[in-house]
């Protein structure tokens, strides 16, 4: 267990160590149990969080917010527009004075070649501790929270050997941010998983995040492949992890990135797809999803969807980090 996180900012969880990131399943499973049997935990009173929000959110507000009262802290929920920001207060000011108001900056800023360079500005600048509530590049804690998910189904030290397909899935509600896929290739190579990353040609990733997943691969185990058939990547797979994102590596243009997914729209995981899984598969989704269309009630409200537990464990992963890094 490492002791030494006090200050430590999460932008992505690449810039922690395996032991680190062991450490914060083992305090989240720890404050999960304490939650579950109503043991007190304020490992923060009297601290406080901002949460700088330039994006809609549910369960990350939610969580994050809950989390921090439960800690016996403050997360005071700051939406960007409420802010001086667009009358000049510029990143290096938000972490240079919210570091001296608060213990902690959380942001979200998912802005496609924005979010990640105004989260580590602010980081530059803060004397506190940052953390990526979700950019352009990452989602750290969602993806933290799906390590805890499948932990918990498949045992701590089952991962190794076990088959995860990382799936665009078709979504007409608007252009997903690629943060989630790109986060669950990054840390799902680390664990000796064997990782597809399925999608249609115009949806790739990011080239580095890409090379990066390889690398962790080489290092860590497990496999690493890339397909373009959905049907092919669900087969066989443990967890079936489908959902939609943006044609961001093709066009910046949000009207063409749509016109290119109505090619698509038979990517849904329905039925027929978890069929085609292992027998004992599960089907993961960070949500929000786009009902029956980017994936079927029958599959989302059914025996083998994980996405409640998935979205509770936002909650514990985050207040395993928090009291690890705002102390
Ligand atoms: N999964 C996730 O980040 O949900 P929200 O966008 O509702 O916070």
């Amino acid at each position: 267990m490492q002791t030494d996180l006090r200050g430590r900012d999460m932008i992505t969880t690449q810039e922690w160590t395996r032991a680190e990131i062991d450490t914060v399943m083992e305090v989240a499973h720890d404050l999960k149990r304490k939650r579950a049997l109503g043991e007190p935990h304020a490992y923060l009173r009297d601290k406080s969080l901002a949460m700088l929000f330039f994006f809609t959110s549910t369960r990350t507000r939610g969580s994050f917010e809950a989390g921090m009262a439960q800690l016996g802290g403050h997360g005071a929920f700051i939406d960007h527009t409420t802010t001086q920001i667009s009358h000049g207060d510029t990143a290096k000011e938000i972490g240079e004075i919210f570091g001296r108001y608060f213990d902690g900056i959380a942001i979200r800023q998912c802005d496609w070649k924005v979010g990640n360079q105004y989260i580590r500005d602010v980081a530059e600048a803060s004397r506190v501790p940052v953390l990526n509530m979700q950019c352009d590049v990452y989602h750290p804690f969602q993806i933290l929270a799906d390590l805890m998910t499948i932990q918990e189904r498949f045992g701590r030290e089952g991962l190794r050997g076990k088959t995860i397909n990382v799936s665009w899935a078709y979504a007409s509600s608007y252009q997903k941010p690629i943060s989630v896929p790109q986060s669950l290739i990054l840390l799902m190579t680390r664990f000796g998983m064997n990782v597809r990353l399925t999608h249609p040609p115009e949806y790739k990733l990011m080239p580095d995040i890409v090379e990066q997943a390889k690398e962790n691969t080489r290092r860590h185990g497990g496999s690493f492949e890339m397909l373009d058939d959905f049907d092919t990547g669900c087969r066989g797979a443990d967890v079936v992890y489908a959902k939609s994102w943006g044609a961001l590596m093709t066009t910046e243009d949000n009207e063409e990135s749509a016109r290119i997914g109505k090619q698509y729209t038979n990517w849904i995981t329905d039925e027929q797809r978890m069929a085609m899984a292992a027998e004992n598969a599960v089907y993961m989704h960070c949500l929000p999803a786009d009902r029956n269309i980017e994936v079927t009630d029958g599959v989302l409200d059914g025996p083998q969807s994980i996405v409640y537990d998935e979205a509770e464990n936002r909650l514990h992963v985050q207040k395993a980090v928090m009291a690890l890094t705002m102390r």
